[in-house]
């Protein structure tokens, strides 16, 4: 549930180091602004079925001339066959020919997928998961739950959130199953004390507010006490207050 100030640290390396800058944008290309030259990205890293809304299967990749410059003098053979970019840049440059066997399925879902992000607009996805994580935010707070990220630091994509006393992982997301709605565990030292939920791709308002009346509904079963509908209510009146502007 983190977003990294990219564009900032893009900025330091770019400063004091001739260090490669590597980004993972697993969770945030498609949902929230990333750009790669203005911010001194040399790989940028994702994958398909986070935000683009594809399934899994397709790493995206994109190298800048640095790496490639850097690539085409290096002379220490590299021990990684399908690791190695050299492999892959004729058959980039030339998708005619053959490095391996492509996922021809999954091009075709993922240009079908770009389409569809292309039609909505860069900006107006972006300012929909925006309203989206802040309804959720909100909803939270009026919970009572606490973030698990600093606010300033909250990701527009997924939220992370602490359970309260007493609410045990997999009893809560059991009762979120049965309610039709997944959400995530929390992972490595923070298993166990929180859960996660994905609000990105192609999700909607709808999809927020079912999923925090699933959450209000999850609690409330569990005894975990708060104003009934409350999260419900802080949600809506983002959503409002966003569309009414
Ligand atoms: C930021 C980030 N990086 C990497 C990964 C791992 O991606 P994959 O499951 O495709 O290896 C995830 C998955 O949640 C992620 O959110």
């Amino acid at each position: 549930g983190v977003a990294n100030p990219i564009r900032e640290v893009g900025e330091i390396v770019n400063k004091y180091s001739d260090a490669f800058y590597i980004v993972d944008t697993v969770c945030s290309l498609g949902g929230m602004e990333v750009r790669v030259d203005d911010w001194n990205i040399d790989i940028c890293a994702s994958g398909s079925q986070k935000c683009i809304g594809v399934p899994p299967g397709l790493a995206l990749l994109s190298v800048s001339d640095k790496v490639l410059n850097f690539l085409e003098k290096r002379e220490k053979p590299l021990n990684f066959w399908y690791g190695n970019f050299r492999n892959w840049l004729p058959v980039m440059k030339d998708p005619a020919r053959y490095f391996a066997t492509p996922p021809v399925n999954m091009i075709y879902a993922l240009s079908e997928a770009l389409k569809i992000i292309l039609d909505e607009g860069l900006e107006k996805r972006f300012r929909r998961h925006h309203i989206i994580a802040e309804a959720f935010r909100a909803a939270m707070d009026a919970l009572n739950l606490k973030l698990i990220p600093d606010r300033e630091f909250a990701a527009d994509t997924v939220t992370a959130v602490y359970y309260p006393e007493k609410v045990e992982d997999s009893a809560f997301r059991s009762e979120m199953k049965r309610r039709g709605i997944v959400v995530a565990s929390t992972l490595g030292p923070l298993k166990g004390k929180g859960f996660r939920v994905g609000h990105m791709g192609n999700v909607n308002q709808n999809d927020i507010t079912s999923t925090i009346g699933a959450i209000e509904a999850t609690l409330r079963s569990m005894g975990y006490h708060f104003k009934n509908g409350a999260g419900l209510i802080a949600a809506q009146e983002k959503i409002l207050s966003h569309s009414s502007r």
